[in-house]
């Protein structure tokens, strides 16, 4: 196809403001899918996505359209992850596409994830078509969100499109927007090939399957490629697009979007944001700013069950094949026993590869506090970083730490706006900007990421009732007064229980944590301290104090049977204890210990 009847573009909103179901009308009313087909389709996809476990991307699709001017066009929509979490995925796949759809449910308005979505596409130079979504409903309010739409983002939004995506109002005019409205791509077919890898998918039958867009040059099946960020080399053997079916095509030339196989093993040797180039005569310019996704929030898994932990392992090394951004290795903890330190993007994403553990594998887990990765600064000059606060150095040798900071967009209904500073603020934020946009308040905050980790997002739904939106962007490095804080019962360090604080707040969590373990250990035949402390300096302090009896004490006298009865429930309790000098921990205090509240 010419460059010119190419458009090529991705569709931006908030969860849940209609991006999949204006994706399936867009297919549908082409004829791309048959209407007959549609819904046989969507579930023939369900169904392997079930029993495989693999994710078919659907949304990335070529839509043959003939417009209202009688020409034929290919328009190629590309998805793009919606959370946080996959920031640096969604920027790169910007990069691949020259324009947007803004999808805003207009009963409900723009959305913290609008925003930063938004912004990203602003970023990537996305010439954007602003659509108002659900105008079936009742409570759509147009104008209103129009307006609102022009006063937080600045884009104009007077001819925003009206759009059901349900009953298919404004669907044609969608199509002759994008036509009309974004900008062919640009390349040239003479040049060395230039391919941006965009995203990267396991599929049962092929392997791994590459979604590029070629900047320049051609690609063709049987070409022997290379990707410039580690050199690998590999055959193609396969070429095609997706309608959304797969279907299998020569060549793809300059501006054009499909997918390469080559025999390629993991997902984890394909990288998001690469350069693809041929093994001869390849162009030697990457495109700039490659610079792969790295972990920053790490936490141990260890299996409830230590008999599970070959499961264990055996499921960490399947989901991470697939999942490039994932990072693990093996950890042994003295409470825990053996497990793995896991580094994720973010808390979404380490919730989702916790519940696929869970259920996909059936393996009961035990998570640790999830931490930040910190910087600690050495004496000598050199900079280590930190994924568990069990391996802290020596303070003697440390110079000082840095913890990573993040903007925060939060927009939020204007009764609950004190609740959300108030909470900003005990989170050690710094406020940097509020402003309204009808009545609803949308305030950036600048926070460290080891205060969000925690519980940030349900303390923020729970007062706000669910109505505020919330995004984050990491921003820096910076320096704080961040200490480690040790938990000690009966003297004994509990490994798994250490954390990183704030050192004006330790106090505070120690206490907390204290409290709640004095509560969760069982009474002992001797008294057992249990404290919070930092470096030698104890913090925080509670004492168990001593059973007085023994348990069988008061069967004396009666029967037999109910002794015995007592004795093997003591046994079988004491299994699932795990001993710390002379005192037996419960598996379920530490569960109960590392949910901080
Ligand atoms: P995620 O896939 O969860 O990110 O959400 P999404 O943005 O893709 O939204 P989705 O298309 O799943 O739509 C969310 C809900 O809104 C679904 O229940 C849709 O049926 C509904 N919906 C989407 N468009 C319309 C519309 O135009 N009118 C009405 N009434 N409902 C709609």
């Amino acid at each position: 196809t010419d460059l010119a009847h190419i458009r090529n573009f991705s569709i931006v909103a908030h969860i849940d403001h209609g991006k999949s179901t204006l994706a399936d009308r867009l297919i549908q009313s082409t004829g791309t899918v048959k209407d007959r087909d549609m819904k046989e389709q969507m579930l023939d996809a369900m169904d392997i996505e079930r029993e495989r476990g693999i994710t078919i991307k659907a949304n990335t699709v070529r839509i043959d359209y003939t417009a209202d001017n009688g020409e034929q066009y290919v328009l190629n929509l590309i998805d793009t992850p919606g959370h946080v979490d996959f920031a640096y995925e969604v920027s790169r796949s910007m990069r691949a596409v020259e324009g947007s759809l803004l999808v805003v449910d207009s009963t409900q308005g723009v959305e913290a994830q609008t925003l930063a979505n938004v912004y990203q596409a602003i970023d990537a130079n996305h010439e954007i078509v602003p659509i108002l979504n659900k105008i079936d409903l009742p409570a759509s309010e147009c104008d209103r969100v129009a307006e609102q739409i022009e006063d937080v983002i600045g884009i104009d939004a007077s001819g925003a499109i009206r759009v059901s995506a349900k009953t298919g109002v404004g669907i044609h005019e969608t199509l002759e927007a994008i036509v009309q409205h974004l900008p062919p791509p640009t390349g040239t077919r003479d040049a060395p090939l230039k391919a941006m890898l965009v995203d990267s998918w396991y599929d049962a039958y092929l392997g791994v399957i590459v979604l590029v867009r070629i900047m320049d040059g051609v690609l063709k099946k049987g070409d022997r490629i290379r990707m410039m960020s580690n050199n690998s080399t590999h055959h193609v053997d396969r070429i095609g697009v997706f309608k959304p079916q797969r279907e299998d095509i020569p060549e793809l030339g300059p501006g054009e979007i499909g997918f390469l196989t080559a025999s390629i093993k993991q997902v984890r040797d394909t990288r998001v944001g690469d350069t693809i180039t041929h093994e001869k005569g390849g162009t030697d310019k990457a495109l700039p700013g490659f610079n792969p996704s790295q972990p920053v929030v790490f936490c141990g898994l260890f299996p409830v069950d230590s008999a599970e932990f070959e499961d264990l392992r055996d499921a960490i090394e399947k989901l991470a094949l697939n999942d490039a951004s994932f990072s693990y290795e093996m950890e042994t903890s003295a409470a825990l026993g053996f497990g793995f330190r896991c580094g994720f993007l973010g808390l979404l994403h380490l919730e989702v590869i916790r519940d696929r553990i869970e259920r996909e594998y059936d393996i009961d887990l035990i998570t640790t506090a999830p931490s930040v990765v910190y910087h600690i600064h050495l004496r000598d000059g050199s900079m280590e970083e930190l994924h568990n606060p069990a391996d802290m150095p020596d303070l003697s040798i440390v110079d000082h730490l840095e913890e990573p900071r993040i903007k925060a967009t939060i927009l939020v209904p204007d009764e609950y706006l004190g609740d959300v500073l108030k909470l900003c603020q005990d989170r050690r934020g710094i406020q940097m900007d509020l402003t309204y946009a009808g009545t609803r308040a949308m305030v950036v905050y600048d926070l460290p990421l080891n205060e969000v980790v925690f519980d940030f997002y349900d303390r923020l739904k729970s007062v706000t009732k669910g109505y505020a939106s919330f995004d984050y962007q990491l921003t820096d490095y910076r320096q704080d007064n961040l200490v480690k804080m040790s938990i000690l019962v009966n003297d004994e360090p509990v490994d798994a229980l250490s954390m990183m604080v704030h050192r004006d707040r330790a106090e505070a969590r120690g206490r907390a944590m204290v409290e709640k373990l004095k509560d969760l250990i069982p009474r002992h035949m001797f008294k057992i301290p249990i404290q919070a402390a930092i470096g030698g300096k104890v913090i925080a302090r509670e004492t168990l104090s001593a059973m007085r009896k023994d348990v069988t004490a008061k069967c004396y006298g009666g029967d037999a049977t109910r002794k015995k009865k007592l004795l093997e429930k003591q046994k079988k309790g004491k299994k699932k204890m795990r001993q710390f000098g002379k005192v037996d921990i419960p598996q379920e205090a530490f569960i109960s210990a590392l949910k901080m509240d």
